[in-house]
């Protein structure tokens, strides 16, 4: 090697040994408090309250246009009454939990058959549909028990805390916009349905670590990345054309004339559309 190749080299061996490894380019993480354990882990509500309601109560407040009627609300009737002023006429409140002293009405969602077709304006559904395996079989009684023209309100978590000592034989699903909009797809008209979906890293971290509502700021709810999909919230209308209005009072009928004699007789009650009937 004569020496200009060596001088090269040398200057090629110095410059390897000054570059910054990958570990010195990474910006320095404090966690600082958070460690490995949550600050609540009761969805924040000894520290003001969950996060994600800050979302789902706005998806609410800006439809509450449509929560009118008569309405159905699962486990309390606490946004109906809130949100429905005087728009609401009457409101039904279901749940399957017959030890819920509020309900008006004991059914599983998923095998609502006895629940008459037609009759519900405004449905709000908050934080429920991850509670039922058959959500096909859901979304066919939402929309059967809608009127026509009648409003789906649904939220759903996509990213949140999981109690295991309550929720490990009950919770089934988290949720993305997509899977969300094609459950309802199932049953809705695509042009009839609105899909939107709330959080960032820091809103979804924080409701992770069970942090109060009230700790974060505005522009910490506002901002919106859709790669940390919180809450997905979507509002679904029953279309009002007149054939599948007649098909539905007809379907409602002859469930109504038999599907209560097959479901005494221990039949597993399926529905179709805007049918219920033994068999699927
Ligand atoms: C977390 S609460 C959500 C409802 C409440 N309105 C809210 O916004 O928090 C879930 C409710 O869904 C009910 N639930 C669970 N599975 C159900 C099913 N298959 N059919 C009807 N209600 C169900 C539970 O009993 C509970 O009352």
């Amino acid at each position: 090697m004569n020496i200009r190749a060596r001088t090269l080299n040398f200057i090629k061996q110095v410059r390897i040994k000054l570059r910054p490894s990958p570990k010195m380019l990474l910006e320095k993480i404090y966690f600082g408090n958070l460690g490995l354990q949550p600050k609540c882990n009761y969805w924040g509500f000894n520290r003001g309250g969950p996060i994600d309601r800050y979302y789902i109560e706005n998806f609410l407040e800006n439809n509450a246009a449509f929560i009118k009627g008569h309405a159905l609300e699962v486990n309390d009737d606490r946004y109906s009454s809130r949100l429905g002023g005087t728009r609401i006429e009457k409101i039904d409140i279901l749940d399957i939990n017959p030890l819920n002293s509020k309900a008006t009405i004991i059914a599983d969602l998923s095998k609502a058959c006895h629940l008459p077709a037609g009759t519900y304006d405004c449905i709000i559904l908050t934080q429920t549909l991850q509670y039922i395996y058959d959500l096909k079989s859901t979304i066919r009684h939402l929309y059967r028990i809608l009127k026509p023209g009648g409003i789906l309100l649904i939220t759903v978590p996509g990213i949140s805390q999981f109690i295991h000592k309550n929720d490990a034989e009950s919770w089934c699903w988290r949720f993305t916009e997509h899977s969300l909009r094609l459950l309802l797809e199932e049953q809705f008209t695509p042009q009839n349905i609105v899909t939107e979906s709330k959080g960032n890293v820091k809103v979804a971290a924080a409701f992770l670590y069970g942090i109060g509502v009230g700790e974060l700021k505005k522009a910490d709810y506002d901002f919106k990345d859709l790669d940390y999909q919180m809450v997905v919230a979507a509002r679904a209308v029953k279309s009002e054309e007149k054939l599948k209005g007649f098909i539905h009072h007809l379907g409602s009928l002859i469930f109504q004339i038999t599907g209560q004699a097959v479901m005494e007789l221990g039949g597993t009650i399926g529905t179709f559309g805007e049918y219920c009937y033994p068999g699927l």
